[in-house]
């Protein structure tokens, strides 16, 4: 099996499965033209974020990685009228080619795009935090990942769900003396997970139009 099958099946899966979306195609296309790294989780992998939303009801969530805020739109579409995304984004420039496309989407009452470095902003919306939030997606510095998790589980309550993209990064997570930073920020994480009995999680390998990797899922209990 090959990349060029992996796309032409993603193609063929999200052309057969989904209606056309112009404002989640709007993003992609703005987000190239803007010069953005193509990075974005896939059609079909959004749409799964966009599935465990709605599945698990989740009306709190909470992003951190925005990019162009393609996934954050998968996201926000899942929420119900009183929903609320927050979405953090170290890049101004990316956090404003964000902001762009989620007004045009039509979600910039439910999201907000905290501008700045993500472990900066965690522990402050911990301090200011009233409510739990219900899902966490964790997709931005590889490095931090572990740390994310950390800060993930303390804005969380017994039952939230955390999804870590970027999991298995061509299957190179298996090499114990890998010398990459993004590697080690996963394998990190693995190993955080297994000392966390508060999270039961599995990750998934996946292939499709942005190669081969994965995501872990995990939820919280008490
Ligand atoms: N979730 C997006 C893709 C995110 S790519 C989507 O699927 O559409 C990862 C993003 O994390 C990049 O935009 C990068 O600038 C951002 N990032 C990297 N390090 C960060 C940090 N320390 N704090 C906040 N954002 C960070
Ligand atoms: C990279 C980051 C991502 O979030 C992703 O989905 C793919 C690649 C990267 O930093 O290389
Ligand atoms: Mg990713």
């Amino acid at each position: 099996m090959s990349q060029e099958t992996w796309n032409a099946v993603d193609d063929y899966l999200l052309t057969t499965l989904f209606a056309d979306d112009p404002d989640l195609d709007w993003i992609i296309e703005k987000s190239k033209a803007e010069g953005l790294p193509e990075i974005n989780v896939s059609p079909c992998h959004g749409k799964l974020l966009h599935l465990i939303a709605t599945i698990h009801g989740s009306s709190r969530i909470l992003e951190i990685g925005t990019l162009g805020g393609y996934s954050a739109v998968w996201l926000a579409m899942a929420l119900p009228e009183n929903g609320r995304l927050i979405t953090l984004e170290s890049i101004p420039r990316y956090a404003a080619v964000a902001a762009g496309n989620i007004e045009r989407a039509g979600f910039s009452d439910k999201v907000r795009i905290h501008v700045g470095d993500a472990l900066k902003s965690l522990p402050v919306l911990h301090e200011e935090q009233t409510i739990p939030f219900d899902m966490i997606f964790i997709d931005a510095d590889k490095t931090e990942y572990p740390e994310y998790l950390d800060w993930a589980i303390k804005l969380s309550r017994p039952g939230s769900i955390v999804v870590m993209d970027n999991m298995v990064r061509d299957g190179a997570i298996i090499d114990p003396a890998s010398e990459d930073d993004f590697v080690k920020g996963v394998q990190q994480t693995l190993d955080f997970v297994k000392k966390t009995p508060r999270l039961s999680a599995t990750a998934i390998q996946t292939v499709g139009l942005k190669g081969y990797d994965g995501f872990l899922i995990a939820v919280v209990s008490d």
